[in-house]
């Protein structure tokens, strides 16, 4: 069943939009260079509702893996996973590209595999395109994808589906040899046809260099505020969590705004002070 037909109309969590006109890949791809885009994680619809109006790119991560189902790391994440959630941001936005992270085990055995795994993503959820983490290895199948017409985004540096090969989420590129590798890397999905990369966890020079490398736009993730853009774990950057990267900047303190507004609604529930007069329904005269 293709997600993208449910009638959620009448739901309060979809209200009927103002029309808007999406962006598009071609378009994201031609702002290298150009004005920073911006990219922000999105799992639901309603978040996809409130950061659409000022992002370009909703990106659907793997990342939920850990901030949506609280698993320790991104590799039990399931392509149902990803087609679910991919397809309840689409629903929540007009405006962004969205992009949806194709998870651990999909994609990785052949241009073929990922093929399959990759068109059921954008059949099932209506997104735009699709990022895979990997460098020269992918490469081949990065060109199978887009010569079939599915964009593909790239994801180098820190790929944390190979935290098990890498030891950790660490910043890399650090030696000349790492350095060398990330950037043939990034150089390698960029000529494959990838129309954007993301940069993860590497340090600021080498994430320079590969903005000035590669001609399609560069998103930075804990690199460096000379990318062609930037992206962030939504939750991360809204304060949800105690613990975050050093990457991250709290750009709010969510989880001490929910405490303190659910520490009073329990202290009104015990008081019976909630519901009040405006919350309970009168008798008919
Ligand atoms: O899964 C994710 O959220 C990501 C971003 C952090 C780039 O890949």
């Amino acid at each position: 069943m293709s997600h993208m037909t449910l009638d959620t109309g009448t739901s309060r969590a979809n209200p009927t939009p103002s029309p808007m006109k999406r962006l598009t890949v071609p378009a994201i791809r031609n702002r290298k260079g150009k004005d920073p885009i911006v990219m922000l994680t999105a799992y639901t619809t309603r978040m996809a509702q409130l950061l659409d109006p000022h992002c370009d790119v909703l990106l659907v991560g793997d990342s939920l893996g850990q901030v949506i189902y609280g698993l320790p790391s991104t590799l039990p994440v399931t392509l149902d996973m990803m087609i679910a959630h991919g397809a309840a941001v689409v629903r929540g936005s007009y405006h962004s590209v969205v992009i949806v992270d194709m998870p651990f085990g999909s994609y990785e055995a052949s241009p073929e595999q990922a093929f399959h795994s990759a068109s059921r993503v954008m059949a099932e959820t209506g997104a735009a395109g699709v990022k895979m983490e990997g460098g020269e290895t992918l490469a081949p199948t990065v060109e199978f994808l887009t010569r079939r017409g599915i964009p593909v985004m790239g994801h180098v540096g820190l790929t944390p589906q190979a935290v098990n090969a890498l030891g950790g989420y660490g910043a890399r590129g650090r030696s000349n040899a790492e350095h060398a590798q990330i950037l043939d890397d990034a150089r390698a999905i960029a000529d494959a046809g990838a129309f954007g990369v993301v940069a993860e966890g590497v340090v600021e020079t080498l994430a320079n260099e590969i903005t000035a490398a590669v001609s399609v736009p560069v998103i930075g993730i804990g690199a460096s505020s000379q990318c062609d853009g930037q992206v962030l774990v939504t939750e991360d950057m809204l304060g949800m969590f105690e613990r975050t990267p050093r990457f991250v900047k709290r750009f709010d303190d969510l989880a001490g705004r929910i405490s303190a507004a659910v520490e009073t609604y329990a202290t009104e529930v015990r008081s019976r002070a909630f519901p009040g007069a405006e919350q309970v329904y009168a008798a008919r005269d």
